[in-house]
Parts: structure tokens; C-alpha cells; sequence
């Protein structure tokens, strides 16, 4: 997709931000802006044709502000919508029923998820602090080429 002013992309991160850079990495390629859920009024949402939302992962789930912030949305039509996390263990499968919750909510709403992407992010969770955590580095230079070849990827269909 062009760099326009039709995407936008949502996240909510705060343990290390590491879901942060990844955001800021697919919103540059996009040439979209990157906000907060509470920087965002959820009847704007109709505007975009592109919409991307994101969180860490908490208990097998998107963090619950940014689950909040997608039931609080519109339904929508010819709205495309992409997914992404960072988490602490990874696997696709895994990524996918970590994605279950938010996917379902988009989807009801009415938006067409067209690709979903996670990767790493540091962890120091509970008991993980006292040996330093697990995942240091990561998001990485290389997931972000990832999350950048991700978001040069999508592909919106024409209304
Ligand atoms: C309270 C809490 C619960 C977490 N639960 C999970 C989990 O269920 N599965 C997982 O893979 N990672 C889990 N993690 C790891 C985070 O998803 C991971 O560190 C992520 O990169 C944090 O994103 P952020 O820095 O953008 O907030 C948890 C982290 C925290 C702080």
C-alpha cells in the first residue's frame, strides 16, 4: 500500500515497548500515524481504509485495553484490518490462538483481516526479572525487516 493517510495503526504497549517499535516500523512503511487507543475516538474509524491494531500478549491474549478499545468500535464495512503482537514464546500456531480474541472482535465488527504478524519481545514477567529475562534484543533488526516486508506486503482490496 502507498504511503497515504488512510491506514492507521493502534497499539498498546508498555512492558518493554517492544510492541511499540514494531508498530512505529509497519506504520513508517505504510506512511501511516501510530496512536494510542486513547488518542483515538472510535467513530473516526470509518474514515480509514486500512486499520492495524496491536498489543503485547497477556494470558494468551492481546492486552485488555486494546481488546477494550476494538469492542468499543463502530461496525464498519470495506474497512481491512491487519493484526500484530510481540510475545514471549512464539510459534505460529500460537500466534494464532493468541490472536483469537481480537481477531474475533474485528471481525464481528465487520473489517477483513487481510495478515497477522508477531514476534519476540523482551519478557521480564514475574519470576522471569530475577534471571534477567528471556528474549533480550528482541524485537530485533531482523523482525523489524520482518514487520517491515509485513506491512509492504498487504494488500487492500478496492472497495
Ligand atoms: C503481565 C504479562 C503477561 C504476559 N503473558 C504472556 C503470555 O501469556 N504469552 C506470551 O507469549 N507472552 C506473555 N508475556 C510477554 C509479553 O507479551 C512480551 O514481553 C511482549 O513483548 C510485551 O510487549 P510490550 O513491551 O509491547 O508491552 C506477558 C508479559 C506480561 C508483562
Amino acid at each position: 500500500m502507498s504511503a497515504d493517510s488512510t491506514a492507521l495503526v493502534i497499539v498498546y504497549s508498555y512492558h518493554h515497548n517492544s510492541t511499540q517499535k514494531v508498530a512505529e516500523v509497519i506504520a513508517h512503511t505504510l506512511g501511516a500515524a501510530v496512536k494510542h487507543p486513547t488518542e483515538v475516538s472510535p467513530e473516526t474509524i470509518p474514515q480509514y481504509r486500512l486499520l492495524g491494531l496491536g498489543a503485547g500478549i497477556d494470558s494468551g491474549k492481546h492486552y485488555a485495553p486494546l481488546l477494550a478499545f476494538a469492542q468499543s468500535l463502530p461496525a464498519v464495512q470495506n474497512i481491512a484490518a491487519f493484526i500484530f503482537s510481540t510475545c514471549g514464546v512464539y510459534g505460529k500456531a500460537k500466534m494464532s490462538r493468541d490472536h483469537q480474541a481480537l481477531r474475533n472482535i474485528l471481525q464481528r465488527k465487520g473489517f477483513t483481516i487481510l495478515d497477522e504478524f508477531s514476534c519476540l519481545g523482551f519478557n521480564t514477567n514475574s519470576f522471569l526479572k530475577f534471571i534477567g529475562g528471556i528474549n533480550q534484543g528482541k524485537p530485533d533488526a531482523a523482525d523489524l525487516q520482518r514487520a517491515a516486508d509485513f506491512a509492504r506486503n498487504l494488500t487492500v482490496p478496492n472497495p
